[in-house]
């Protein structure tokens, strides 16, 4: 199947389950990384599912009554793509991309009004965009003071957000590949990082090695700032400055996942510099791995979304207890979430397009949405013991320990997407 009929299957997905109307989606503006120079650019996860298009100042009106999908796209500029770089232009946009109609993103405001004029409802999710939702509220406002008109536009505007991340959640096997083979990038350079690791190396040396990984083998980058954290640097949990050379007695927690065509991974390992854990850090990190070893038994098609996190914060109540780094009635401790003192962040969330993919974690009646194949989760439970922690044995502090793996829900079970990463 070409990469562009998976698009045209996904907006004839969105379309029937609209019922009915027009959907409006912009993409993300370029963003500034100084005074003219910009980042890399890279398309709103939304629009990009439902369009494929990866170019700026675009926007996709999705029309549920025609079944039609127009683009509005950058013009063929000679000059400007000699500068920055190829465009489609709107016969690229109708020939490469599927779109019925195209135009050039200048012509939005004369031809908006009469693409949705016609339509009851408008579905649009205010607040993403702040050039959208000026033209979309000066769309509405010009509707209605021209009431006369016997078409005068949508009554209902409807947020389409819920309907496109319930879709995003599950992921159809042209997305399963490219998370395969981010999580198989995302391995190796892990594997790469473990390799080079030894105590006078600056934290920086290990992420730059992780980020040429992730380029040479074909990742367009990282998918979010390459975290490395030695000794007490760990118990930060997006520590990002990397600036510290690493200590001989020191843990290296490495997180780092790659963007693969849009899809990210997500993998956090953590490891002795010296490739020998001293007492304390073998018994917190064996208390990790256990827990994470459960959390990844308890994913499967059925199951709730938390039970992994449920089945991690028992072994890691226990591992505390029994380390002195909690004390009292286990049922207590359980009743008030104890754990969440140095565990501190949920085991999982999910993945996809977005690190931190969208969707809902309960489902419309408000309870915790059931996994189901084809949806993709992190696990990854973690200790933090913060260095100026009190009230604990003072060979914890200072300890930073996070396991994490990307996990797939198949038919049967799971499949951990990121198992070429030792542990
Ligand atoms: N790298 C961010 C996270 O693990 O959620
Ligand atoms: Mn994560
Ligand atoms: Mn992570």
């Amino acid at each position: 199947m070409s990469r562009s009929s998976v698009f045209a299957r996904r907006r004839a997905r969105f379309l029937h389950e609209m019922g009915e109307g027009v959907a409006l989606l912009f993409t993300t503006p370029k963003a500034a990384s100084g005074y003219d120079v910009r980042y890399r650019y890279r398309p709103d996860p939304d629009f990009f599912y439902l369009t494929g298009f990866t170019e700026p100042e675009a926007v996709a009106v999705l029309d549920a009554d025609r079944v039609t999908f127009t683009l509005f796209v950058r013009p063929r500029d000679r000059t400007k793509e000699t500068w920055e770089g190829r465009r489609s232009g709107p016969e690229g946009a109708m020939r490469d991309y599927g779109a019925d109609h195209a135009y050039t993103v200048a012509e939005l405001p004369k031809r908006l009004p009469d693409l949705v004029r016609r339509a009851r409802v408008l579905h649009y999710a205010f607040g993403g965009h702040a050039d959208g939702d000026s033209v979309v509220a000066g769309l509405l406002g010009r509707f209605r003071r021209d009431a006369r008109n016997p078409k005068r536009g949508p009554v209902t505007v409807k947020d389409p957000t819920d309907l496109l991340h319930a879709m995003r959640l599950v992921k159809g096997p042209e997305e399963i590949a490219l998370m395969e083979r981010a999580a198989a990038i995302a391995a190796a350079a892990h594997r790469e990082a473990r390799r080079l690791v030894k105590p006078g190396l600056f934290e920086y040396e290990l992420e730059a090695a992780i980020d040429r990984r992730f380029r040479a083998m074909g990742a367009s980058g990282p998918a979010y700032t390459t975290i490395v954290a030695s000794g007490e640097n760990a118990t930060i949990l997006h520590y990002a400055e990397g600036r510290r050379r690493i200590g001989a007695g020191d843990l290296v927690l490495v997180d780092a996942g790659c963007d693969v065509e849009g899809y990210a991974s997500d993998v956090t390992r953590t490891f002795p510099a010296t490739g020998r854990f001293t007492r304390p850090q073998k018994r917190l990190y064996g208390a990790v791995l256990a827990a994470q070893r459960a959390a990844i038994a308890a994913v499967k098609p059925g199951a709730r979304w938390d039970a992994p996190h449920e089945a991690a914060q028992e072994i890691l109540l226990d591992a505390l207890l029994e380390y002195g780094l909690l004390h009292g009635s286990r049922a207590t401790l359980k009743k008030k979430n104890a754990v969440q003192r140095f565990a501190l962040h949920h085991t999982s969330h999910w993945l996809g397009l977005d690190v931190h993919d969208r969707g809902r974690y309960p489902d419309e009646a408000g309870a915790p949405r059931k996994l189901e194949p084809g949806m993709v989760l992190t696990v990854e439970p973690g200790l933090y013991v913060r260095a100026d922690e009190k009230g604990v044995p003072k060979e914890y502090r200072g300890l930073g320990i996070r396991i994490e793996d990307d996990v797939l829900v198949t038919e049967s079970g799971a499949r951990v997407l990121t198992e070429g990463a030792p542990k």
